[in-house]
């Protein structure tokens, strides 16, 4: 199941997962097999009741606001956690009874927890708090796997973002959805899969 399945990365990760033969349940506010908001707590259950039991749930959704420290106020910064640390997190908390035992959950964050980047800090915040949840929950839920891929800036999002991360190496969608496959077919748990 693929959450964001719409967006730049989950149309990435929907082909290639799709190529390697999985089959995929799309997931988004707008479009998508079934239509869920994942900030939502009611349509959580609504999701999982339609979804039925998954080998693997992919995220590839959350919103952050950009803005630097002096334009970012307290609901930007409880906007970033609602729609990319606390969506996630109850995505994985409601999906643990419908996710095969031996299934795994990937989680979405990015560059910024780990490399300062102007106007990012409520990115930062978000991006390190999923990671953080990760590990522990890796703990945890095992056997089941749990792992967040943090790619850099994409090199199909340069025509928005480029200014934000000057001299950043980009990485292409193709080996954002590579990262998606490695968490979803491999054996790690608790793992931050950082790209490039
Ligand atoms: N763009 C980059 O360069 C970059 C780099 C590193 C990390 N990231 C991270 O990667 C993630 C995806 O980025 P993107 O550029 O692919 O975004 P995007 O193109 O805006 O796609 C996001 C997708 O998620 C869906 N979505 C958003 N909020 C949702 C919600 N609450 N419930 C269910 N579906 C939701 C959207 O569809 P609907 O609107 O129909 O729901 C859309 O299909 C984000 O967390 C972003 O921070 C992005």
């Amino acid at each position: 199941m693929i959450i964001g399945a719409a967006g730049k990365a989950g149309r990435a990760v929907h082909r290639h997962l799709a190529g390697r033969g999985h089959e995929i349940i799309t997931v988004g506010r707008s479009s998508g097999d079934i239509r869920c908001d994942i900030t939502d707590p009611a349509q959580l259950d609504q999701l999982w009741a339609q979804a039925g039991r998954v080998d693997a749930v992919v995220c590839a959704a959350g919103e952050v606001p950009y803005a630097t420290i002096d334009e970012l106020s307290s609901e930007d910064y409880q906007a970033a956690f609602t729609q990319k640390v606390l969506a996630q997190i109850n995505l994985v908390r409601t999906g643990l009874g419908h996710v095969a035992e031996r299934g795994s959950f990937t989680l979405i964050s990015g560059i910024p927890s780990r490399d300062p980047v102007v106007s990012a800090a409520a990115a930062a915040m978000a991006n390190g708090a999923i990671e953080a949840f990760a590990r522990t929950a890796a703990v945890e839920i095992a056997p089941r796997r749990i792992n967040v891929v943090s790619p850099s800036v994409f090199t199909e999002s340069l025509d928005d973002y480029a200014d934000f991360f000057p001299g950043f190496v980009p990485v292409p969608l193709a080996e954002v959805a590579r990262g998606f496959q490695k968490a979803v077919e491999g054996a790690a748990t608790g793992q931050v899969i950082t790209l490039p």
